[in-house]
């Protein structure tokens, strides 16, 4: 199955996903990785795997989100992809992009859905006095982090934790629930 990752950042999802991809047997390649921000550290990380890279920024778009999607949409398609994996990508997509690529759009999110839905989730888990936290891979539709869950991975929120040690927790924990996820769905794709 042709994946293309959507990122705005380091891209350290990405980079699983692509390295998971080089295994004989996985289901899915990584056929582009595609960020809206310029210079996005995760680019220079695909780049170095051999991955084709492309830049759409939103900015010149201004408030028009669907026009920016619309050229998004036409990248993924010039490309081939069958499938969209959200990681990191840090816009809300219209109703328009989600209906487009409806059953076939995934996302990370570093929470157990359906807790803590947004952003700073690992403040939130840590003044919530919860005993865990986690990451959810979840197909993506019109509501933020709400789609389906396709599978998640718990960790433990120890004593003293911050929110920047227990992402770093959560993001390894990311790493192998990721490709995995993203592997086994490729392959329910296949036999459909
Ligand atoms: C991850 O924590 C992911 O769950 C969230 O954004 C972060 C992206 O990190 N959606 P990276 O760019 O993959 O390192």
């Amino acid at each position: 199955t042709r994946v293309a990752v959507l990122i705005s950042g380091t891209g350290s999802n990405m980079a699983a996903l692509i390295e998971a991809a080089n295994a004989p047997d996985c289901a899915y390649e990584v056929v582009l990785v595609l960020s809206n921000v310029e210079g996005a550290g995760g680019l220079k990380l695909a780049e170095a795997a051999g991955v084709r890279t492309a830049t759409i920024a939103h900015k010149p778009f201004g408030k028009d989100r669907e026009a920016h999607e619309k050229a998004v949409d036409q990248a993924l398609r010039d490309a081939g992809v069958e499938v969209i994996a959200l990681a990191g990508y840090m816009r809300v997509l219209t109703p328009w992009l989600v209906g487009g690529w409806r059953g076939r759009m995934l996302n990370i999110h570093p929470s157990l859905l359906p807790l803590y839905p947004g952003l700073d989730t690992h403040a939130r888990a840590i003044a919530a006095g919860d005993a865990e936290a986690g990451c959810t891979v979840h197909l993506v539709t019109e509501g933020v982090d709400e789609g389906p869950i396709l599978g998640q991975a718990r960790v433990p929120i120890q004593q003293g934790d911050t929110p920047a040690l227990l992402a770093e927790r959560v993001k390894t924990a990311e790493h192998r629930l990721y490709p995995q996820q993203l592997d086994v769905f490729c392959r329910g794709l296949e036999r459909a």
